[in-house]
Formats: C-alpha cells, structure tokens, sequence
C-alpha cells in the first residue's frame, strides 16, 4: 500500500489493522476463484480464508491449475471473527441467509448472487423462486461501480449486480439518464459457459455445448431482465414511459467473456450524438472504453481484463442506434467489479488492485 492508499483507508472504517482481512465463502466456484487470486494480489487486503464444502483441506489449484494457493476451509470451520469483510460466492438461493449472518456479526459484505439485486419482494420471488430474510433486501446497495451513485460509505452490504445487467447496463445507463429510452429495447447476447458457475451440468457440459451456439430463456425469461428494467427505472426521468426490454441470451463455446448487441429506438437521435453522449459519460472511467465512431466491441478486447469496452454503430435508414458492449462476465461481470465495490466502500481508489 502506497503512503497515499494507506492515509486514504484510516480515512473511513478501514479496521485499525495494515491490511483489511477478507474471507471469501464459495472460493471453488467460477467466480469465487477470481476473486480469491485478485484479493491476494490486493495491496490493501489479506485472505483469511476462502471456502468450499466438497473441497475443504485441498489447495484452490487442484480445482483450478491457474489459481493462486490457497488450502480451502468448510465453511463450518470458519468465524466471521476472523474477518473485516465478507465476499459471498455462493448460489442463488444460498447467499442471502449467509448475508444475515453477517449483517447479524456487524461484518460487511458483498454479495455476488442475485438473492438481493431485486428490491421489489414480490418482484424477486417471482424472478427467483426463493424466499430470502426480511428487510434484508432494504440494507443492500446495487451497485454497478461506475454507474452507482448511491454512497457506499459505512453500508452493510452491496449487492454486486449480474454480468449481464453490467454489460447492457453500461450501455443504455447515459441514454437512460438522458430521458432517450423508449418503446422496445432488443439485447442480443453472448456468454461464455462460465457464466453457468463451475459444476457442468447437461445442458452445460463440453459435449453439449462445443462447435454450437445455443439461445436460452429468450424473450423475457432470463432473471436478469428484470434486473435490466429495475436499473433503467431508477435511471430515467420520473416522468417518461419506461421501456420494455426483450433480451435473447447464447451461450458460446468460450470459456468466459460476454457480448452485447443491443438496439435502441432512438427518433431524433444520431448514432453520433450516442457515441457522444456514451465517450462524455465515460471520459473519468479509467476500466470503461467508449470505442472510436463505427468500431464494434468485441470480446477479445476485455477477456481476461476488468475493462468494458463500448462501440456505436448507425442503422443506415432507420431510427435505430446499434450499441456493442463487451465484458468479461467473470471480472467486470462480477469478480473485479467486487473489487471496484470493496474499494468504493472502504474510501480507496476504485481501480485499486485492478491495474
Ligand atoms: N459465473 C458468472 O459469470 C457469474 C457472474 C456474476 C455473478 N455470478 C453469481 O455469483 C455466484 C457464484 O457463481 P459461480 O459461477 O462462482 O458459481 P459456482 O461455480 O457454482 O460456485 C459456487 C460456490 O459456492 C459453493 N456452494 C455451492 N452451494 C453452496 C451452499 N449451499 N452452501 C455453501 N456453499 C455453497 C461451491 O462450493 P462447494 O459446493 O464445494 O461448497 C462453490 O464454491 C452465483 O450466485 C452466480 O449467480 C456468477
């Protein structure tokens, strides 16, 4: 830690202690595993333990070759006592419980599921299926780092939000802002198989999904529409009509990496004043690249990064606007964005550790 980093963290609650001690629950999973080499890297932190229940006692690289290592601890031989802040990797369905835990344990933590993304109880039932602790959902701030103006300062717990969400979100957040949205918003997208989390399932395994690309929940039942459409509320102006978003997601043979082809209705609208209104929005945010006029995102220039990159493109004819947005799922999607999240929440610099 720099003079300067070190000066910044006693600013706010930074515990006492040089380093802030982290513990990651669910450290076997896609997600969990980033998360854990990232924070090991951190300058600010220390990894008190790293979890996983069909794992525990074995290093993280018999799991992962690539991951840095760590001996991995069932969850029931760890104590909240043991850290400052929690990361929660787990399912669906799973997290939130853990989430009261430490809200209970005044430990802060950052929830990677999307257990408490949706504020709406009846909305969130709905979409998950699951029932999670009461108020539970109120204490938790979404945030998507760059576009989050909430303050994070003292919170409980943030909700880190959805990989795609991130990717689209990106994307429409300064039309949102602008009042521009309106009528349908089509998102086309691509994943990688990541983006189903480690175990392989059917639909999910090598055989099933090499030399293919597969669409799924098309239309409006993948979750993480709704998790669009909340974000686009809270974005636009109280007054106007809110978009609908059909959002048609793939899953590609690629290990990790997400695309997002989405149009937007736009009368009135040049693509041009989009890339403007997109390279204004994001001229101060050092991980988000607004593309030059007419270039087209691709995966291939973030896979592996915590970057986002942005492209514009004109539908000659029309009064449609294509915008191309691309992420990794497994950083900006959710590991390194949870960096940005702790960052933000302990006062440090938001790309701190991401460099
Ligand atoms: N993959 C992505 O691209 C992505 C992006 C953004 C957000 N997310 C979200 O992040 C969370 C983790 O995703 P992932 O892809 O890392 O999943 P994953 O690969 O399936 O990993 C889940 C982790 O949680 C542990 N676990 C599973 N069930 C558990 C339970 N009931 N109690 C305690 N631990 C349990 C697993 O290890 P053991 O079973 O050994 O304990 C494993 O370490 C999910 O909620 C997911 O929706 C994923």
């Amino acid at each position: 830690m720099t003079q300067a980093e070190a000066k910044q963290a006693k600013r706010k609650d930074m515990p006492s202690a040089r380093h802030l001690r982290v513990g990651i629950y669910g450290a076997s999973g896609t997600t969990g595993t980033e998360l854990t080499g990232l924070l090991q890297r951190h300058p600010a932190c220390r990894v008190s333990f790293a979890t996983s229940r069909s794992h525990a006692g074995e290093d993280l690289r018999s799991v992962e070759p690539s991951a840095p290592s760590v001996t991995l601890r069932n969850p029931t031989d760890v104590s909240l006592d043991e850290i400052d802040l929690a990361f929660v990797c787990l399912p669906h369905g799973h997290a939130a419980n853990l989430v009261a835990q430490c809200v209970h344990a005044g430990v802060p933590c950052i929830d990677l599921s999307g257990d408490l993304r949706l504020r709406d109880e009846e909305l969130h039932s709905r979409v998950y299926g699951s029932a999670r602790p009461a108020g539970l959902a109120e204490r938790a701030v979404y945030s998507i780092t760059e576009l989050c103006d909430a303050s994070l300062d003292g919170v409980d717990v943030v909700s880190n939000p959805g990989c795609y969400p991130t990717c689209v979100g990106l994307a429409l957040e300064p039309l949102a802002r602008a009042g521009w949205l309106e009528g349908t918003v089509v998102v086309n997208a691509l994943s990688g198989i990541s983006g189903a989390g480690r175990p392989a399932t059917a639909a999910t395994h090598f055989i099933a999904v090499h030399d293919d690309v597969k669409p799924y929940k098309l239309g409006r039942s993948h979750r993480h529409t709704a998790e669009m459409e909340q974000s686009i509320d809270r974005w636009m102006p109280a007054d106007q009509p809110r978009p609908t978003v059909i959002f048609n997601p793939h899953v590609v043979p690629m290990e990790r990496g997400m695309l997002a082809t989405t149009t937007v209705h736009l009368p009135g609208k040049s693509a041009s004043a989009v890339h403007e209104q997109l390279a204004v929005r994001y001229r101060d945010c050092p991980l988000i690249e607004v593309l030059p006029y007419g270039q087209e995102a691709r995966i291939r220039m973030v896979a592996r990064t915590p970057r986002a990159v942005i492209g514009v493109t004109d539908v000659a004819g029309s009064d449609h606007v294509v915008i191309t947005s691309a992420i990794d799922n497994l950083l900006k999607g959710a590991a390194s964005q949870a960096i940005q999240n702790m960052n933000r929440r302990f006062g440090f610099e938001d790309h701190l550790g991401l460099s």
